[in-house]
């Protein structure tokens, strides 16, 4: 896995922003404490963190082409807002060129949105991109201090945090993170 992890890297220096590679470092070194702390792999925290953003800063007329190419199919939300569709893409390249594991493909697949079925790669990955240590927004300090102590918790709040944003903004609510919420409030 390390090999891949390398090769990813360097990918990432030639096709994202140096802004954006600031930012995957920054989840890929989150990633690896909340791998620590929760007893997963670090290398696998370490590859959900440097694909996710894979294809983040390609040009936007892109997206929807590739993902056409790749066969994903593509909502009405996506179809308007075409950079919703990054994470998808990346886990399908990923996928192909490199047979990532299931539960890697879809934290990175569905890191924009959440995901009902998500399992802890899936929460660390999403938890961390949000709280990595470039970001910088109210209730930052708090996610970072819940997210060691209880993932679930801290990926529900952030979940709701996105949710609340969205609405405030008049976003799209993506379907998977409707799903995502209302799996989370049935336990
Ligand atoms: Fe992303
Ligand atoms: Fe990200």
């Amino acid at each position: 896995m390390e090999e891949i992890i390398n090769e990813i890297k360097k990918t990432l220096k030639k096709i994202v922003s140096e802004y954006r590679l600031k930012h995957i470092m920054g989840v890929l070194y989150t990633a690896k404490m909340l791998a620590n702390k929760y007893n997963i792999e670090e290398s696998r925290a370490e590859l959900a963190a440097v694909g996710h953003d894979l294809f983040r800063d390609i040009k936007p007329y892109k997206f929807l082409k590739i993902a056409k190419v790749y066969g994903i199919k593509i909502s009405f939300e996506e179809e308007k807002n075409p950079i919703l569709l990054h994470g998808k893409i990346a886990a399908e390249y990923l996928k192909r060129e490199y047979n990532i594991p299931d539960d890697i493909y879809e934290a990175i697949y569905y890191h924009t949105s959440g995901y009902k079925y998500y399992g802890l790669i899936g929460k660390i990955l999403f938890v961390s991109d949000s709280i990595e240590p470039t970001r910088n927004y109210d209730k930052v300090e708090y996610f970072r201090k819940i997210a060691f102590h209880d993932i679930n918790k801290a990926y529900k709040e952030i979940l709701k945090n996105k949710i609340i944003y969205s609405l405030n903004k008049n976003h799209f609510l993506l379907n998977n993170t409707v799903e995502a919420w209302n799996n989370i409030l049935q336990y």
